[in-house]
Order: C-alpha cells, then structure tokens, then sequence
C-alpha cells in the first residue's frame, strides 16, 4: 500500500512510525504546509527508500494513495478529506473533524457522496481497557449505570500556537470523553451542564479558549456522566474512564503509572507516570492505524464513520454553549 500522510506535527510524525511498522504499508508519502516540517520528518524515518516528502500538499492527490492519512491543524482537516474522497483516496482523519459544525457537516456529506470510507481517529475506542469496559456493561456484569466519569488531564499545555485552529477545550480534548462515553455505554446523552476555568497561561483567555473543563452529562436513560479535562495536571497524564453500576465498578487507566498519590502514602516509590497522550494511548493509535489498514484492504467494517464523531461534536458544541451561557443546554438545540 502507498500511504499519504497530510500534517507532519506532533501526531503525524507518531502516525508516520507506527505505519512503519505495518508490514502492509510499502511506501508512505508525506506533505506539509510547511515543506520544512514534510523534510524534516522524511528524514527521520528509517529506510528512506520507503518515504517521499512533497514541497505540496497538492501534490498528495496526485501521487497514487491508497489510503491519507490527515493529521494536520483542525482548521484544515474538511477540506483535505473533501479533496481526498473526491480524488477517490480513503481516508484517516484524527479528530475532531473540524473545529466547527460547519467543517464537520462538510466532512460528513463528503463521506456520505463518495464510494471511499473515511475513518475518524477516537483512539479511545481501540484501548485494551475501554473495550473490556465495554463489554463488562454489555454482558450485565455492572447491572444497571448509576454514574460513568471520563477525564483527561494533560501535564502541560499545548505550544499557544496550536490553541487558535484547535477549537476550543471541548471540542478538541473532551470531545474524545464525549466519544467515549457514547461508544462504551450504547447511550446517547440528551442535557449538558458545562464549566470552564482560566488560572493557567495568559494565551488561552486571549484566545478565547479555557485551560480546564467539566460538564455534567444527562443520558437518554437516566445515567449521569461527568467529563473532566485540563492542560495542567503536572503529576502527569491521566485518562480515565470510570463506570459504577448497579452490581460492580470497573475503571480503566488506572494502574501503577496513574499519576495520584494514594494518602496516606504507602512508602512505594510509584513509576513514573505516563508523560502523555502518545504513551498512554500507544497500543491504541497503533491498533486503529492497524484498523485503517485493514479498511482500505477491504477487510473490516469502518470502525468510526464521519457520523459518529459528528455526535460527539454536537455534544462538545452543546458544553460550549452550556458554558458560555451559564445554563443547561439539551442536544436537540445544537444538532442540525
Ligand atoms: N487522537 C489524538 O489523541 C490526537 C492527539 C494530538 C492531536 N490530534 C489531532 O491531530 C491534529 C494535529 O495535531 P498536532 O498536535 O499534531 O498539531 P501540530 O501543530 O503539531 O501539527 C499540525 C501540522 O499541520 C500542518 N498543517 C496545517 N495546515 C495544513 C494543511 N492545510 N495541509 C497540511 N498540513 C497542514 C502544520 O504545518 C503542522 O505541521 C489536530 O486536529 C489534533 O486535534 C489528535
């Protein structure tokens, strides 16, 4: 297979190495809108017989793909899927879709027109814990839900220039809780109530955006959710899903790397806890780049489709307006 690659930042170069490693993938074809960054990336790849780096992103349609990855700036993201599909080029596309439900519906039309699929990227859904959490609530083991609490908490903030095109708190961070929660429960949830808070760097207010979130969820069957995310949780990275039911609780991303400190302290020095989201969620970003490839070969079932990160947008859309507004806010007001 021949893989392109749109965005060589953060996740894109985490992508370019994990599809390295897929035996499936021959040749992998990177572009940026910075070249500087499409080079530079190419570069630090092995075997470089295996990798082409394009002074355009143009260039990308063109180059024969079987399958393009886009993981670059969210503002950009509808209009590479849109050119993608239309030159008949599956596609990965990391969330969110866009940072607006103008881009997102976008995507989701042109998904909805082409005879290509496009894959939205929830790692989430592919982490060995949620899965298992998911089928302890499926099989009955839980009883009934009274309470599910999804958090992300990141040690530090992203670099300022990445908050502009990102969306917003909710809908770039807790939109993967939002994801999550509507995956592993099967509900969909109907009210939010959402707070957001700015005691950390100046650039977020001056964006507009807030450094720390919470939002309480109301499901169609009565569950109460609650979606917690910041930019500053030193002690390290931590994503948690947690489940209480009526019979048994069972709580995933928790384990000897969670950065909390039991008190009174037991004496053990804990490891170290994982440093972030590409450590954390390793396993998961291989097994759904594993799962794109398995979709372009025509081997699996689209693991998530444009629709389904439309209603998480709908729902990190209603926390912003929850938050903005002081009040609770029902999905039927923001869904189209
Ligand atoms: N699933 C996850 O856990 C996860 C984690 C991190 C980032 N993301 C998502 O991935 C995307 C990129 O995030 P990042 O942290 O790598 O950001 P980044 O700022 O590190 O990298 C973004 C790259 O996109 C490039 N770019 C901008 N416009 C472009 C265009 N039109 N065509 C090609 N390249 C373009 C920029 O030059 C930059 O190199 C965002 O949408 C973000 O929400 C997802």
């Amino acid at each position: 297979m021949r893989i392109g690659l749109a965005g060589a930042g953060r996740i894109g170069a985490r992508h370019a190495a994990a599809l390295y490693d897929v035996p499936e993938v021959e040749s992998l074809v990177i572009a940026d809108a910075d070249p500087g960054r499409a080079r530079d990336l190419a570069a630090r790849l092995p075997a470089p017989d295996r990798v082409t780096a394009l002074d355009t992103v143009e260039g990308l349609f063109s180059a024969g793909l079987d399958g393009l990855i886009v993981a670059a700036a969210t503002d950009a993201h509808a209009d590479l899927v849109d050119r993608a599909v239309r030159a008949r080029i599956s596609v990965f596309c990391e969330k969110p879709l866009a940072a607006d439900l103008d881009g997102t519906f976008q995507v989701v039309r042109a998904a909805a027109g082409a005879d290509v699929p496009v894959q939205v990227g929830f790692q989430r859904r592919f982490d060995a814990g949620n899965a298992a959490a998911r089928e302890a609530l499926a099989s009955g083991r839980l009883g009934w839900l009274h309470t599910v609490r999804s958090s992300s908490f990141d040690p530090a903030p992203p670099p300022a220039e990445y908050v502009p095109s990102s969306g917003g708190l909710f809908r770039d961070c807790v939109i993967h809780d939002l994801d999550l929660i509507r995956f592993v429960t099967g509900r969909e949830v109907v009210r939010v109530m959402a707070a957001g808070a700015n005691r950390g760097d100046d650039f977020f207010r001056e964006y507009g955006d807030i450094d720390t979130g919470s939002a309480l969820l109301i499901l169609d069957d009565g569950t109460l959710g609650q979606v917690a995310a910041t930019r500053y949780n030193a002690a390290g990275y931590d994503a948690r899903l947690e489940l209480f039911g009526s019979k048994d609780s069972v709580i995933t991303g928790l384990d000897d790397r969670t950065p909390v400190t039991a008190l009174p302290e037991q004496g053990e020095a804990p490891r170290a806890a994982y440093s972030g989201f590409m450590e954390r969620f390793s396993d998961a970003y291989d097994a759904e780049l594993q799962a794109f490839v398995d979709l372009v070969a025509g081997r699996r079932a689209n693991p998530c489709p444009p629709e389904e990160a439309l209603e998480a947008f709908y729902l990190a859309e209603a926390c912003e307006l929850s938050m903005r507004q002081g009040r609770i806010v029902g999905i039927e007001e923001v869904r189209r």
